[in-house]
């Protein structure tokens, strides 16, 4: 199997931190970025530092974050062939108490931070004429739940599926697939102790675990013909709940 430079976003923890795990283990290059410096050093360390990875820190809703991520990728390794778009925020409040700095916040870093980052690395993309753009979304955008006030990130993810879509269109000719990966509740420190909660949001009645979204991004970061695609790793909750 070829071997591909990975970019991963948000990888100082949880889903991003066990993807550029997944990676590094088979043999691939891994560029990873988180925007608190120490957090991002401690998780390089922690993924055995090595020569097949490197680190970029910084915000992803500021573009130049996303062009130093492919100057590295391209400087050390020669190539950027996966940008997987991981880095994102969740918090719940409710519609009526959002102001504009909070929706900012989500549109930043969620929305903002995929467009930029992939908008810094298509131009190498296409000169290679081959690239994966794997983003993260959720079923959640289809699947709304009356207890749970996520106006604000809904809005940022939901616009994420349609970008994936629109992306994979408009560069399907230059051999670069887009795709978002949904994930139902995984076990992240984004839910803190109490993620088991929701394990009845799933059909398998559990919640999921970082590998089983990991092993889905190297899935598709290695296929072939998967493009324009939004694919659940959700443990069936986006089609219903496990409720007695
Ligand atoms: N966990 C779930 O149940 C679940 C379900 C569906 C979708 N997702 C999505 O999966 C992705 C990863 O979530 P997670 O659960 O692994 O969360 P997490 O453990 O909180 O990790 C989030 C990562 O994003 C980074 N980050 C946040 N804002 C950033 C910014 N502006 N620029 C660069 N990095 C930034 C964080 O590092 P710093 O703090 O250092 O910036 C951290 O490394 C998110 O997009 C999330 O929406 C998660």
């Amino acid at each position: 199997m070829k071997t591909q430079t990975v970019i991963v976003t948000g990888a100082s923890s949880g889903i991003g931190k066990e993807v550029a795990r997944y990676f590094l283990q088979r043999g691939d290059n891994v560029v990873i970025n988180s925007s608190t410096a120490d957090k991002l050093e401690t998780a390089f360390k922690e993924l055995g530092g090595g020569s097949h990875l490197a680190m970029v820190a910084g915000n992803i809703s500021d573009k130049k974050t996303g062009e130093k991520l492919v100057a590295t990728a391209v400087e050390k390794f020669g190539s950027a062939d996966v940008l997987v778009n991981n880095a994102g925020i969740f918090e719940t409040k409710p519609f009526l108490e959002v102001d504009e700095a909070y929706l900012d916040r989500f549109l930043n870093t969620n929305l903002k931070g995929t467009y930029f980052t992939t908008q810094a690395v298509i131009p190498q993309m296409l000169k290679q004429h081959s690239g994966v753009v794997i983003n993260i979304g959720t079923p959640l955008v289809h699947h709304a739940l009356a207890g749970v006030p996520i106006t604000a990130p809904m809005s940022s993810k939901g616009a994420i599926h349609s970008l994936t879509l629109q992306l994979a269109a408009e560069f399907g000719k230059d051999n670069i697939r887009v795709n978002t990966i949904a994930p139902g509740t995984i076990r992240t420190p984004m839910h803190g102790d109490d993620a088991d909660n929701t394990a009845g949001l799933h059909l398998l009645n559990r919640i999921g675990e970082v590998e089983d979204v990991a092993e889905m991004v190297y899935t598709v970061a290695k296929s072939n013909f998967i493009t324009g695609a939004i694919i659940n790793v959700d443990g069936g909750a986006g089609a219903g709940h496990n409720i007695s």
